[in-house]
């Protein structure tokens, strides 16, 4: 089956959709993202998704070029059209083709932004083998600019990153500023003491995952404790447990960092008890 996806306004076939080569999202990663995961056919979380969006293109002086209600039927009608039971949706906003290349930002009301999405088919997302062994993490420097609370397109180094993890024989890197963890390269990154879930503060240093907030308002309705702060890698190897969360893992245990095991070295409770209530609480009230 032909993937339809979607660009500027009209649903079609993959191979006949295009953008300009003078597009910014395409010359200057001048662009914003969402990935949101599908699940049983319906949007996970789409209202956290839909306000961050309006952020990151608030943040940036970009125009949005589709309102929430048409954004999430535009969505619904792509999983429709593909018949995705579990998957992501990609969806990318950037500022648009001018027709030249210039570092000067466009008009919006002559070059209007670019938007694109499409669906990507994973029929066990929910079920992920990865979720039963963990993640195995390597810490590098975060070399990333200071402005990681808006979702950009700007995601080289987030691949280098996860580059350097594979050629470490690992799944994934978290990135340390200042001695302390920030995030993963595409997740929130989390520690856990007893009953304590640690995990960095929300400022310009990392994504304000919608994962994130979630989890941690899940975590907060079981009686677990939140504590909102940075961490070192040497205080997460001391950890009982530890794990990350995006829209394309939910919730993940990591089971060693840079070579030691955290906790037993395998999956811990309280990540594996976080993952099935999320996964629960968000069928529920998936749209
Ligand atoms: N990444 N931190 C970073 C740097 C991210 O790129 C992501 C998501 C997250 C988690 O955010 P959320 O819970 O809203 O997915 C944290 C997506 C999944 C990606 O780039 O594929």
């Amino acid at each position: 089956m032909t993937r339809t996806v979607y660009v500027n306004g009209n649903y079609l076939p993959e191979h006949e959709a295009t953008v300009s080569i003078f597009d910014r999202g395409f010359l200057m990663a001048d662009g914003v993202y969402e990935v949101t995961s599908v699940l049983d056919g319906k949007l996970i979380d789409m209202e956290g998704h839909v306000i961050r969006l309006a952020r990151s293109l608030a943040e940036l002086d970009m125009a949005s070029p589709i309102s929430d209600d048409d954004l999430t039927g535009m969505f619904r009608e792509l999983v429709r059209l593909n018949d995705i039971d579990q998957g992501m949706i990609y969806l990318q906003v950037t500022r648009g083709n001018p027709g030249d290349r210039s570092f000067v930002f466009p008009d919006p009301e002559t070059t209007p932004s670019t938007i694109v999405a499409f669906t990507q088919n994973i029929p066990n997302l929910a079920d992920a083998p990865a979720a039963k062994t963990g993640f195995r993490v390597i810490s590098i420097p975060d070399l990333r600019w200071d402005r990681r609370d808006i979702k950009t397109t700007q995601l080289l180094y987030p691949s280098m990153g996860k580059m350097m993890a594979k050629k470490a024989g690992c799944d994934d890197s978290w990135f340390v500023e200042d001695g302390a963890v920030t995030e993963g390269t595409s997740n929130n990154a989390y520690i856990v003491k007893g009953n304590r879930i640690i995990t960095r503060q929300l400022s310009h240093d990392i994504l304000h995952g919608i994962t994130r907030a979630s989890v941690l308002r899940f975590a907060s309705e079981a009686q677990m404790e939140v504590e909102e702060r940075p961490f070192t890698i040497a205080e997460a190897q001391d950890a009982d447990e530890a794990f990350s969360t995006a829209a394309s893992i939910f919730v993940m245990p990591v089971v060693e960092i840079d070579g030691k095991p955290v906790g037993t070295g395998k999956p811990g409770p309280i990540a594996i008890r976080l993952r099935e209530i999320y996964l629960d609480e968000m069928r529920k009230t998936a749209v």
